[in-house]
């Protein structure tokens, strides 16, 4: 059942800028020809998204889904967008200053491989047509730190019914944009770029895997994967690819950007499971952001999803599931 609650870190009603006042500053700011003016009112202009054609005005975070419940807090809003992993801004965790600079707009999403009819969607083309809905997921990395973040999005399947693939699909190949000009990371040679990722057309229809657009009920920050990256909660969270520009539908098993580089330690299908180690630590337990790193919790099966996919798995126990 869909219902929309308010949730603390909201802005009260009164103090959000009415969609004709944020209007009236576009125009405002377009007519500006002057730096100095533009300097002088920065303060006052900060609040309002960098894009030029925001669907997503007045749509975030949308009514939340229900459906997956979390028996955790939710992550502090500046630990979720501080500590981050996305390669092509560097190798660190503090790759959120270098990653303002992505250009979030235009933005075209191509829908490519074994589909009807071959398209390439604008963001916004793209937004306009999907239902916006709020989910509270768990995410685990494979490193084994966790976080409980609301997203804001609509079900992959959504994508999916879009592209309309040809009954021969069998994978999902997701990639991340790779633009040197943007992303500093793409210097380090030696990484397989551009990022890719892929699930099977199963998991990617499952109603769990979901198309992220928004966090904490604002547009998703660039260093978290704006302006578009999916989630697939019950995987590490290396499969949640960023920054979405091509989906390619496919009878081929796509090789993922860490299998490339370390197939020993990372493979295709990745799901969490807690008695599963990495060669090189424990899976058992996990650090949740923004609490004392030695104060481990337990890391669950598909990361607590396990009513919800482990059926996706009944008949290929004998592949490593777990990797
Ligand atoms: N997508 C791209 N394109 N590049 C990356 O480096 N890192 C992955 C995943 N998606 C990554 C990526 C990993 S390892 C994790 S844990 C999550 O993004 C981190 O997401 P977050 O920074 O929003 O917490």
């Amino acid at each position: 059942m869909l219902t929309r609650t308010l949730r603390g870190w909201e802005l009260p009603e009164r103090a959000v800028t009415p969609e004709r006042i944020y209007h009236d500053r576009r125009r405002l700011l377009a007519g500006m020809a002057a730096g100095p003016l533009l300097a002088a009112a920065g303060p006052l202009f900060s609040a309002a998204p960098a894009y030029a054609a925001d669907t997503l005005a007045g749509r975030l975070p949308g009514p939340r889904n229900e459906t997956y419940k979390v028996d955790r807090a939710l992550t502090p809003e500046k630990d979720a967008t501080t500590y981050n992993n996305f390669y092509e801004f560097g190798s660190h965790k503090e790759i959120w200053p270098a990653a303002q600079k992505l250009k979030r707009r235009p933005w075209m999403v191509k829908l490519a491989g074994m589909v009807e009819k071959e398209k390439t969607l604008d963001i916004d083309d793209l937004l306009a047509k999907v239902q916006i809905e709020e989910r509270v997921y768990r995410h685990r990395c494979v490193e084994a730190w966790a976080m409980t973040v609301p997203w804001s999005g609509f079900p992959m399947k959504a994508l999916v019914d879009i592209a309309r693939p040809l009954l021969g699909a069998k994978y999902v190949r997701m990639e991340t944009l790779a633009d040197k000009d943007q992303m500093p990371g793409l210097r380090q040679f030696w990484y397989p770029w551009p990022y890719v990722e892929g699930v099977t057309m199963a998991e990617a229809t499952n109603d769990l895997a979901f198309m992220v657009v928004g966090l904490y009920g604002k547009p998703l920050p660039p260093q978290n994967g704006a302006p578009l990256r999916l989630a697939l909660p019950w995987k590490y969270g290396f499969k949640s690819t960023k920054s979405i520009v091509r989906l390619t539908f496919t009878d081929q098993r796509p090789i993922s950007f860490w299998e490339k580089l370390q197939d020993a330690e990372y493979g295709f299908w990745a799901n969490v499971n807690p008695k599963v180690d990495h060669p090189r630590w424990s899976q058992a337990t996990e650090w949740v952001l923004g609490k004392d790193r030695n104060n481990r919790v337990p890391t669950l099966l598909f990361n607590g999803y396990a009513e919800f996919v482990a059926d996706l798995y009944k008949g290929i126990e004998g592949e490593k599931l777990y990797m």
